[in-house]
């Protein structure tokens, strides 16, 4: 698929301090005619010859492209969500995980035969080194889940070194099938070492949902049998989490594959980007909220908190990107009817959906453009399924892997880039002396360890 660049205008800037003027070219770009100028062409504005030049000041990125991608397309305005050009409604309905992972990675909706080989090769790298299976075992009883997916990704690196050699095709290849293959067998031995179980050693007659769930809640029977709705809301919300264009943990995986490490280690770093609590942890914080208004007669009083800014927001409600919907919540919404027609109807879904047909009649929420996103409704349907809230990250992780493995693939082929090193303002003191506040160089602690 080829992206194609063309100026299209000049943005004309002159320069108050000189009275100098400059000519940046605006570039329109993609199916969709993104704007945008380069932040190094604004270089040339400088007072002097030899002077640094203007630098752009964008704390969070927010309006700053850090690469040329075609894998995700979101049109917040519109509550539109594409993977490679196909509606995310489309690929919830009618695909499978690993055929979105394929898609991701490669570009293109695989065939028969590619699909085979696809689903063949992850399955039959599922399981992990019996190394990695005693490493999690020396993790405390009480170890967030994602403590220890995050450093037993990290260390999947030290058993692929070959992994290092990112620019041989193969090895790509073969990295990213181990990170899809092998992500859910860590998760689910990370859950069963929390609960105190046995890890369940991968079903390789399975698919990849079903044999997730096995490794997750098998017991003593010989072969496990899936919830066949479970196993279908699992797909769907790994779907709908599979990518998301720029966020915090992609940018985290690509800048940190930008200095050429091996994927396991950049995708450890988007791990470590997603366990915090205003990236992946807004599904977990749904449920703490609903417990804490504990019964729909209390709703009035914690929207009029709300509203007030009493101190509360209300959690599954609002998003940077998208401001007329979440496409992803739709899908959730109906995938969460499906799944609590089967396991019944509880106390928190009926206050989650009172607290959403409030909310969405209030002037308050209406006005800033705030809806459901897809993290109303996820923790319900996760607990539903009998996982803990500290899993509900994992979970996202397990999904996410297939969006960063292609986001990094894309940015070591994409020839314009470099390793990530963004500028800064420097705003601490001038160049001052040394003066000697120290009396003792060495304190006695140290030097009598030296001693030793
Ligand atoms: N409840 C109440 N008021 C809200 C909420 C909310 N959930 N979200 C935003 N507002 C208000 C906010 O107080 C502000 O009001 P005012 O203009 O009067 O000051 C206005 O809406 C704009 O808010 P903002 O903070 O400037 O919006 P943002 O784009 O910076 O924040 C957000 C986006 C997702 C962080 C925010 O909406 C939020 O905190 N939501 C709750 C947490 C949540 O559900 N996060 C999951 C996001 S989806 C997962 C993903 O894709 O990463």
């Amino acid at each position: 698929m080829t992206v194609s660049t063309n100026a299209t205008g000049a943005l004309d800037l002159r320069d108050s301090r000189t009275g100098r003027s400059f000519s940046v070219p605006i570039s329109t770009e993609g199916p969709e005619g993104d704007t945008s100028v380069r932040a190094m062409d604004l270089r040339q504005v400088r007072q002097e010859e030899g002077e640094f030049g203007l630098l752009t000041y964008d704390p969070a990125f927010m309006n700053t492209a850090s690469c040329k991608s075609a894998i995700t397309y979101i049109d917040g305005d519109k509550g539109i969500l594409r993977y490679r050009g196909y509606p995310i409604e489309q690929l919830a309905e009618k695909a499978t995980f690993l055929e979105v992972a394929y898609l991701l990675r490669h570009g293109e909706l695989p065939t028969q035969p590619e699909y085979d080989v696809w689903v063949k090769d992850i399955t039959f790298h599922t399981y992990v080194h019996e190394n990695i299976r005693k490493f999690l075992e020396g993790f405390r009883y009480d170890a967030h889940p994602m403590s220890m997916l995050c450093s037993a990704t990290a260390a999947l690196s030290s058993f692929y070194p070959q992994a290092r050699d990112i620019q041989d095709p193969h090895q790509r290849y073969i990295s990213i099938i181990r990170l899809l293959a092998k992500l859910p067998t860590i998760a689910a031995f990370a859950y069963r070492h929390v609960k105190g179980l046995p890890f369940i050693y991968p079903d390789n007659e399975l698919s990849y949902s079903e044999n997730f769930l096995s490794m997750v809640a098998r017991m003593s029977e010989p072969k496990y049998q899936a919830n066949p709705v479970f196993v279908k809301a699992l797909e769907v919300l790994f779907i709908l989490h599979a990518d998301h264009e720029q966020n915090c943990s992609t940018s985290a995986v690509r800048a940190v594959g930008s200095s050429h490490v091996d994927p396991f280690s950049a995708v450890a770093a988007g791990n470590a980007a997603l366990f915090g609590p205003l990236h992946g942890g807004a599904n977990e914080a749904v449920l703490r909220m609903i417990s804490r208004i504990g019964d729909k007669k209390n709703i009035p009083a914690f929207i009029e908190n709300v509203k007030t800014g009493g101190g509360e927001r209300l959690m599954g409600f609002g998003h940077r990107v998208y401001k007329s919907y979440d496409p992803r919540a739709r899908i959730v919404k109906k995938l969460a009817d499906e799944v609590f027609a089967q396991v019944g109807m509880d106390k928190d879904l009926e206050i989650a959906l009172e607290l959403e047909r409030i909310a969405l009649e209030d002037d308050y929420f209406i006005s800033r453009k705030l809806y459901p996103n897809v993290d109303f409704y996820t923790g319900l349907i996760y607990r539903s399924m009998a996982f803990p809230t500290d899993f509900f990250t994992v979970l996202f992780a397990v999904a996410r892997v297939a969006g960063w493995a292609a986001q990094w693939e894309e940015m070591v082929l994409d020839k314009e880039q470099k390793i990530a090193r963004p500028r800064q303002i420097y705003v601490g003191a001038g160049e001052r002396q040394y003066e000697d506040r120290l009396a003792e160089k060495f304190p006695r602690a140290r030097k009598d360890s030296i001693r030793k």
